[in-house]
């Protein structure tokens, strides 16, 4: 057996050698551009659900909130500041999206991958400070550890922005709000993501990413009512507009159980053009990232829309602007 070891590492040593002296000129070109491409693809999946799925660029970034679903002022991206507080979304306090460009000094250009991750997955800063969970960690917690890699290949190419964010102020200890033990997995290894073959579960997991839940749950004093996720409910004051989230469960009479996947597609497929959304919309305006959410594939829309189609209904009418 250990001969057989030996051998065949000295088989793979001059099988090795001979490949490197062949490779001098096209091959390991060849090499490069291939490493060079399958890093590319991975950006490509981090920008896709950086901008378009988990709402990373919605929340870090400056959003005009007087056009129609706020979107996000170019040149803002990544750079942080955007308050949510007490008004906007009912927050304890004030909370900001924090600069996660690469800027050394007031972004995160200075961060490992390993930090990164631990603040996306684990709501740990670097400096060890708990982040409050308006920041989806305990969603991305639960996402595969490809994907996450991956937004981090992406958020590290945004353009550094120089933007040093003011601290939050909280009325109580963030550490109150952080997810009871047991809610957070201390490994992310072993997350999967489900194969796009399977629709339902697929959606499940982009609905996961995409943080639905926390806008569409019923807001209470403790925060919002996961255990009535999907029902909708939670008031927003976007300040020249006020909106409730709508009901998203399958209850037929006060939530989208009637709808049809066309339907649903064309709540988001119209935003792709940029003529719909930007205007000043007035008192019906929306907080749903609508513009950045239409960049998702019609494919992936079907997805989260059958995943929907198996939430269980639940009967809660919500008027979605209290003062049209
Ligand atoms: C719903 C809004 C929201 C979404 C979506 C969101 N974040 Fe955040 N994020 C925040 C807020 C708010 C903070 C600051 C929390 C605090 O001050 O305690 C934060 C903090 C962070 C931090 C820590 C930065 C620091 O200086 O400590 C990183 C890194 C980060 N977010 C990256 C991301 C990435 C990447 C995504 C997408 C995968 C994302 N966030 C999605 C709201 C959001
Ligand atoms: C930032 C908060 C926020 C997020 C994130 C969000 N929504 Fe919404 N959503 C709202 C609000 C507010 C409304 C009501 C106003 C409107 O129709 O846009 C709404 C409306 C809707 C409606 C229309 C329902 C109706 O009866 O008219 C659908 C469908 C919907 N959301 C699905 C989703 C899905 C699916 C996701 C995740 C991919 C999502 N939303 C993420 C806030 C949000």
């Amino acid at each position: 057996m250990r001969k057989f070891i030996f051998l065949s590492a000295i088989f793979t040593l001059v099988i090795a050698a001979a490949y490197f002296s062949s490779c001098k000129n096209g091959k390991t070109e060849q090499k490069a551009t291939n490493s060079e491409d399958s890093l590319k693809k991975v950006q490509e999946r981090g920008n896709y659900l950086v901008n378009h799925v988990a709402g990373c660029i919605d929340c870090h970034s400056k959003r005009d909130l007087t056009k129609y679903s706020g979107p996000v002022i170019p040149g803002s991206e990544g750079g942080g500041g955007f308050a949510f507080d007490q008004k906007l979304a009912m927050i304890p306090g004030v909370v900001y999206g924090r600069n996660i460009t690469p800027d050394p000094e007031t972004g995160i250009g200075s961060w490992t991958d390993d930090e990164i991750l631990k603040a996306l997955t684990q709501g740990i800063s670097k400096n060890g400070d708990t982040l409050f969970p308006l920041m989806p960690y305990t969603n991305y917690n639960h996402m595969a550890k490809e994907d996450l890699l991956s937004i981090i290949a992406y958020i590290k190419t945004l353009k550094p922005i120089k933007n040093k964010v003011p601290a939050r102020q909280l009325m109580m200890p963030v550490s109150m709000m952080y997810p009871p033990a047991g809610a957070m997995q201390a490994s992310i290894d072993g997350n999967i993501r489900p194969p796009e073959t399977d629709k339902v579960a697929y959606g499940g997991y982009l609905v996961n990413f995409a943080d639905c839940g926390t806008c569409h749950s019923p807001m209470t004093q403790q925060g919002p009512d996961l255990s009535r996720k999907y029902a909708g409910g939670y008031p927003f004051d976007g300040g020249t507009f006020k909106v409730n989230s709508a009901n998203i469960t399958t209850d037929s009479a006060t939530g989208i159980g009637t709808w049809t996947e066309e339907k649903f597609l064309t709540k988001f497929t119209p935003y792709r053009e940029e003529t719909n959304y930007n205007f000043v919309a007035g008192k019906e305006n929306t907080i749903m990232p609508l513009s950045e959410m239409a960049g998702m594939t019609d494919d992936d829309l079907k997805a989260i829309y059958a995943y929907l189609r198996t939430v269980k209904p639940i009967s809660n009418k919500v008027e979605k602007w209290p003062n049209k």
